[in-house]
């Protein structure tokens, strides 16, 4: 298997890029947002719970994202690879991670984390609020919390694999496809 997270503050660009990655190294996509928002279009308890602490910009419980990770993970066993979006978030969630996978004898192959100037991000969203329907992108304030809860609890992430030395700063800004082109340069070097 050959598992990627991509990493980076909300707005990013890590769902744009993950539908182009996945087609071309046919990975399954992870991201546990649109597996929160299925749970809220679905209105299931965790749905509703989960969209309060969303609608405030807030991270939803390690614990039950670990969850739904989980299941993923069970419910796709011939799967090549994962790329994980917007997962994981916390400490926590990467030990969590870390154990999950180990338990399939794989492992994280490349975290790429995209670098994006904050005011971008609050620009890009704000943008796509007039259009998505999505709560969360709709208020400047819930998008800063958002950007402030990545600085607080998100950024470490980083910092714990960059001990086994398997992350890589990308440049966010630029087109799309200039981006793919280089986030696909650093998954090319390190394929088996
Ligand atoms: P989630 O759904 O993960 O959202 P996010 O991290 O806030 O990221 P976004 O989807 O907003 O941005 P993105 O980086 O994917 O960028 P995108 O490609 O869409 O999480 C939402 C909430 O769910 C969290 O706040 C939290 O409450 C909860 N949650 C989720 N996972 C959790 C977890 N693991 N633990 C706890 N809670 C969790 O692009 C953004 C916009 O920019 C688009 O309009 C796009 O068209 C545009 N764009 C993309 N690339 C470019 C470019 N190169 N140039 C110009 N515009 C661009």
């Amino acid at each position: 298997m050959f598992n990627i997270i991509l990493f980076g503050p909300p707005g990013s660009g890590k769902g744009t890029q993950s539908e182009k990655l996945i087609a071309k190294y046919q990975l399954k996509h992870l991201s546990t947002g649109d597996l929160l928002r299925s749970e809220i279009a679905a209105k299931t308890v965790l749905g509703i719970e989960a969209k309060t602490i969303m609608d405030k910009g807030h991270l939803v419980p390690d614990e039950v994202v670990v969850g739904m990770i989980r299941s993923a993970l069970e419910n796709n066993p011939t799967a090549k690879g994962f790329l994980f979006d917007g997962f994981p978030r916390t400490e926590a969630q990467s030990v969590a991670l870390d154990n999950l996978l180990k338990e399939k004898n794989s492992e994280i192959n490349i975290v790429l984390a995209l670098d994006v100037d904050e005011e971008e991000l609050v620009e890009r969203l704000l943008n796509r609020g007039l259009t998505s329907g999505r709560s969360d992108d709709t208020n400047e304030e819930v998008i800063r919390a958002r950007i402030a809860e990545y600085h607080k609890k998100t950024s470490v992430v980083a910092d714990h694999y960059k001990k086994f030395n398997k992350v890589v700063n990308v440049k966010g800004q630029g087109t799309v496809e200039e981006i793919f082109i280089a986030l696909s340069f650093e998954i090319d070097k390190r394929l088996p």
